[in-house]
């Protein structure tokens, strides 16, 4: 039997947050049903953020009403705040997540908060939804480089990591946000991570700015890592990191992963589909 390696889907949040143009909700459905026919456990579908800071996630509780949810699929939406959480609840997203970063200079640009604040915010989110019974993902952004600090110690991305696992996250995902990391700077990170929390708990989320993406895929598998984000179609950036390109393409993933002899469980033709439809809803 092939070891299983579960592709995280985040195209529908990661993917679709920094277009310019509005994206009708319609096209965002469609997306999404596409998608849940590929074989995925989960879905990122939505963010439950300030609209004034991300426009284009403001139809988030519209989306997951939109949607024809397909059994054994989690629909998940980011939650910067008990408000966010809220939103995400009364939408009934199944897993919510609280994003952190390493680096200060990141922090202040997408949370307009320190590191320790954000923790702060996320605590009552994080409660709220272990007495909802509602999993709680983590994510930690610029593991290895920063847009504003430059390279970030492998020491500051575990002390968020522990942050987050001590707040009740299941599962952490590491954010190359800028795709900047090398395969050597990602190793140095997990070797720090590891020594807080195993490998079981960890996703790795890779943005492909300088075509390492991959490579830096090897190297956490190597370290144990099951869980990999991506999107669809290779769309993706972050609207408060300049400089981020797409997040790594799933369907190169999968590709990826299938050759190496993991087994994803999804189906390329539906992924390839769902890459078409997104790139068709990329702008520029
Ligand atoms: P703030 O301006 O410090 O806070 O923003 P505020 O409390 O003053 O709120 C500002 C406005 O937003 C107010 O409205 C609030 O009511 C409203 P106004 O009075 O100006 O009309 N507001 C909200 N509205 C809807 N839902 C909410 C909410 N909260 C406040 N939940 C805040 C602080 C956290 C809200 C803001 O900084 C924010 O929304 N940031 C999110 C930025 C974001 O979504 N970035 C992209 C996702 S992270 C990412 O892409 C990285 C990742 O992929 C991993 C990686 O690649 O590294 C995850
Ligand atoms: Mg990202």
């Amino acid at each position: 039997m092939p070891e299983a390696v579960e592709i995280f889907e985040v195209g529908p949040r990661d993917g679709l947050q920094t277009e310019k143009r509005p994206i009708p909700t319609a096209d965002k459905i469609a997306l999404v049903d596409l998608l849940s026919r590929a074989g995925f456990r989960r879905i990122e579908v939505a963010s439950f953020v300030s609209p004034r800071w991300v426009p284009q996630m403001a139809d988030g509780a519209e989306v997951l009403a939109g949607i024809a949810r397909a059994p054994g699929v989690g629909y998940a939406a980011l939650t910067p705040n008990l408000r966010g959480y809220e939103g995400a609840r009364a939408a009934g997203a199944d897993e919510v997540a609280i994003f952190a970063s390493a680096s200060e200079g990141f922090s202040r640009a997408n949370l307009n908060a320190t590191i320790a604040e954000s923790l702060a915010r996320f605590a009552p989110v994080a409660a709220a939804a272990r007495s909802d019974g509602v999993p709680v993902r983590g994510y930690v952004s610029c593991v290895t480089d920063c847009p504003f600090d430059g390279p970030t110690a492998p020491g500051d991305v575990a002390r968020v990591v522990a942050a987050l696992r001590d707040l009740g996250c299941h599962e952490v995902s590491l954010g190359d946000t800028i795709g900047r990391g090398t395969p050597e700077a990602v190793d140095a990170m997990l070797d720090a991570v590891s020594g807080e929390i195993e490998a079981a708990a960890l996703a790795g989320h890779f943005h492909d700015t300088a075509g390492r993406a991959l490579a830096n895929i090897d190297v956490a598998l190597a370290r144990g890592l099951r869980v990999f984000d991506a999107a669809v179609g290779g769309l993706g950036g972050c609207p408060y990191a300049p400089g981020a390109a797409g997040n790594v393409a799933t369907e190169a993933v999968l590709a990826h992963l299938e050759a190496a002899g993991f087994d994803t469980g999804l189906d390329a033709q539906v992924v390839a589909q769902a890459a078409a439809l997104a790139r068709g809803m990329r702008s520029g």
